[in-house]
């Protein structure tokens, strides 16, 4: 089934496998794409991939996320957008472009500002996002966000693209608003379930009016949010403790699943978590390095940043594994089940995302009515001719990603590729693998690494 091709909204996949979002400094410091990104993104489209979604792409002209990450916040991002898509889809494949905002999820800013705190409501949070406190956002704020994402929309389709995706997952803006532990509203954005979901009602609304019904268009949407995970350090806490702790179920989320299908969505890319990164996202180890590399990066932009800096630095590696690590360990297809559920009970298109990397656990996901298609990130980055392997009939590659998760988090400092050592013979084998990404794909796969890949 991996290979048989599928048909959303007009577009048709040659098969059914996706590229998952993978976001990384591929853009020059305004955040118009640079060629690197052109390349990385033409690199999989080459190895046979149905179809690419883009790393999230920032709506508004604030709270990036992080720096030097394409945008598409303006008109002038369009045309650099155009020449890579295009590039893309002459190789066969498709491409889709997310969209989003981080809300106070920003993790870092050229300059601390204030605009990277707004969220549904004020608070604390000690993981997430840098600035000290969340703020409400006021109502024109908001309606000001819902523009901003009908405009980007716009730009999707005006770039040329197959399809637009936005994130309404990872513990973004829109989440921030689903979330009962993080929107505490009263006014016509919070209170109940119902209004939790004015956002996303709206910027939904609002992108199918300015797109049209025609243009494919995709929610990425977490499952269930398991708050409780990595540690839950956030203030104040909300009555009942379970919303707190586990934010929205599947429950509520099958509820907002059925009134998407109705607003007009096309399909729903499943994950799990709220918060990048995610053991229930990304399931694997947690890169105890790589978050003290992050947080140390950033300490300088405000008091929480520097507190937590110093937490991290001062607490013993075997101490802050089991009180981060609660929860982080690796099983295939994650989120698998939260996918066959929403499949079946909302009856829209499904992506399943999330630790998939064997050949025959892929097939039976999609044979069996898990999901209609499959997206992979880490796997891809390790391997990124798992589609002609798996065309093949390889089971598994032969250094298969181990999902150690320091791609994952090494790509807000340092450019995309794989990060764990165990998968090459030495650290300038792996350093001429990341080099590589940027590099155009002829020159790439003529590279000593790559020729060596290939037996030459
Ligand atoms: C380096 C890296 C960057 C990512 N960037 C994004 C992003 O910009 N937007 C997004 O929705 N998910 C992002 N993700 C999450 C992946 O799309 C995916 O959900 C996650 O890695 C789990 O899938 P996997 O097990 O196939 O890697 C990123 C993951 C990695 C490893």
């Amino acid at each position: 089934m991996i290979f048989e091709p599928i048909t959303i909204n007009g577009v048709t996949f040659r098969n059914r496998l996706l590229r998952s979002s993978i976001g990384g400094r591929t853009a020059y410091y305004d955040g118009t794409v640079s060629n690197a990104w052109k390349n990385f993104e033409r690199r999989f489209a080459e190895h046979g991939v149905g179809g690419i979604v883009s790393a999230t792409l920032n709506v508004g002209p604030e709270r990036w996320s992080p720096l030097e990450y394409p945008q598409i916040s303006a008109d002038k991002f369009i045309e650099p957008l155009r020449e890579g898509v295009s590039a893309v889809q002459a190789l066969g494949c498709r491409y889709i472009i997310q969209i989003g905002d981080a809300g106070y999820h920003t993790q870092t800013s050229l300059f601390s500002q204030r605009a990277d705190q707004m969220s549904a409501s004020n608070g604390f949070d000690l993981i997430y996002g840098y600035r000290t406190r969340s703020s409400a956002m006021s109502i024109p704020e908001i309606e000001e966000v819902v523009r901003q994402f009908a405009r980007a929309a716009v730009r999707v389709r005006e770039a040329g693209c197959d399809g637009l995706e936005v994130t309404a997952s990872k513990g973004y803006l829109i989440h921030q608003f689903l979330n009962p532990a993080t929107n505490r509203r009263t006014d016509r954005y919070g209170g109940s379930t119902e209004k939790r979901f004015r956002l996303l009602h709206e910027v939904v609304s609002a992108i199918r009016k300015a797109v049209g019904r025609d243009f494919l268009f995709g929610i990425r949407l977490s499952a269930n949010d398991f708050n409780y995970l990595p540690v839950n350090l956030r203030w104040p806490p909300v009555w009942p403790p379970q919303r707190y702790w586990f934010g929205n179920t599947i429950e509520e989320n099958l509820t907002y699943a059925r009134q998407l299908k109705e607003l007009g969505v096309d399909y729903l890319h499943v994950s799990n978590g709220f918060g990048f990164i995610n053991p229930k996202e990304n399931p694997g180890d947690i890169p105890i390095d790589e978050m003290r590399m992050f947080f140390n990066s950033t300490r300088h932009l405000s008091r929480k940043g520097a507190l937590r800096a110093t937490l991290l630095n001062v607490t013993p590696r075997p101490l802050l594994r089991r009180l981060l690590g609660a929860g982080w360990r690796y099983r295939q297809g994650e989120n698998l089940e939260d996918a066959r559920r929403l499949r079946r009970e909302v009856g829209l298109p499904v992506i399943a995302n999330g630790g998939f990397q064997d050949r025959s656990y892929v097939e039976q996901a999609l044979a069996s009515g898990g999901c209609d298609v499959v997206s992979m990130a880490r796997p891809l980055l390790a391997n990124p001719d798992l589609p002609r392997l798996f065309e093949q009939g390889v089971e598994k590659p032969e250094k298969p990603c181990t999902f150690c998760n320091r791609c994952a988090v090494r790509t807000t400092l340092f450019p995309l590729g794989c990060y764990e050592p165990a998968r090459f013979a030495s650290l300038e084998e792996m350093e001429a693998q990341i080099l590589a990404w940027s590099a155009n794909p002829e020159e790439a796969e003529a590279t000593p690494y790559h020729r060596a890949r290939r037996g030459l």
